[in-house]
């Protein structure tokens, strides 16, 4: 009996996180530590995790020191979530968008090559130009209008180009327990008028990051890494800003809130957005063969 409790305990994975404190990181520390042993990389902030099995470090992934720093962790697995995420940030801010965005992950491809270690690349629906009319497959051309974009394809493109088992899982719209995002912005926009501004003309899918974390543990246990890339979103036909704020208006019982429709022109952003940017998820569906929320429902279930 012993015995066999050892031979699990050797079994047991250690998946490094990269962006741990971040809002997917977190949630990915949550699901993922229910069966791996996690290695929680972070950088100015912590997360102060008390669970035995989730060891933080802190390591600033564009530095040249963090090849090092990481191949000394030797993990089986990489989840290479961290980013410079501000869009607009990233426009106005390209070296800091390269450094964090392009130079981190080029360190981390060469970590997963030296350690043979399986490596998933988290990137986003902002790698299309947002002009197709209908969801984008894997199989179509990205084109990023805007910094964010173009270095989350670079990263992209280092990692198809010198790495053989890997994936790369394209999201949207995250939303989470920790969201300083859309929905922090509903709230609090709406904590503070009784009429808020949102946008209806920009659109894709709102993908809850715990279902992002169950994603990924399924692939890790019945998926050949062999370098693809698998687009991730809750299920659905995808949204409006407009329709996705009106929604959790409606969650949150907040029927006072009046809700003014704007064009994506009249906010006036640093940095290009896409129009249209729904991921379509037939290829994940077919592998996963097993009900995904809605992202009404995933948001409902987040909400509450
Ligand atoms: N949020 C979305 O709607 C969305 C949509 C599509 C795709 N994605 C992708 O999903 C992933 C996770 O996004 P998120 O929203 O969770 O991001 P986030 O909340 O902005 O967190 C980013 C994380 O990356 C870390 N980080 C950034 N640069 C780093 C560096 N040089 N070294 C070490 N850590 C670094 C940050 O650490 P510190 O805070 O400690 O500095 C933070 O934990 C990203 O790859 C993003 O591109 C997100």
């Amino acid at each position: 009996m012993v015995y066999r409790e050892l031979q699990m305990v050797e079994a047991i994975k250690k998946i490094l996180i990269t962006g741990a404190s971040g809002l997917l990181g977190g949630d990915l520390i949550k699901v993922l530590s229910n069966n791996f042993e996690i290695l929680a990389i972070t950088r100015e902030h912590a997360i102060n995790c008390s669970k035995r099995n989730v060891l933080e470090k802190k390591i600033d992934l564009s530095l040249n020191t963090a090849e090092k720093d990481l191949i000394k962790l030797n993990p089986d697995i990489i989840v290479h979530a961290a980013s410079l995420t501000d869009v607009d940030f990233c426009q106005t801010h390209p070296d800091e968008a390269i450094r964090n965005n392009v130079t981190a992950t080029e360190i981390v491809a060469s970590v997963a090559k030296k350690l043979n270690a399986k490596l998933i690349y988290l990137s986003t629906d902002q790698v299309f130009d947002g002009d197709k009319l209908t969801k984008y497959s894997e199989e179509d051309k990205p084109r990023p209008l805007n910094i964010y974009g173009q270095t989350k394809l670079q990263a992209e493109n280092i990692i198809k180009s010198n790495l053989k088992q890997y994936l790369i899982l394209r999201v949207s719209w995250l939303f989470g327990r920790r969201d300083k995002g859309f929905i922090n912005f509903v709230l609090k926009s709406a904590k503070k008028n009784k009429e808020i501004n949102i946008v209806c003309d920009k659109f894709s899918s709102p993908t809850y990051t715990c279902d992002v974390g169950k994603a990924i543990e399924f692939l890790i246990d019945n998926f050949t890494f062999s370098g693809e890339i698998i687009h991730f979103t809750n299920n659905g036909q995808g949204c409006s800003w407009l329709e996705y704020a009106k929604e959790i208006i409606k969650i949150c019982g907040l029927s006072d809130i009046m809700i003014k429709p704007i064009t994506l022109a009249a906010l006036n952003l640093p940095a290009p957005r896409p129009k249209s940017t729904i991921l379509d998820i037939s290829k994940f569906l077919k592998l996963y063969n097993q009900p995904l929320l809605t992202w009404q429902e995933a948001l409902n279930k987040c909400l509450a």
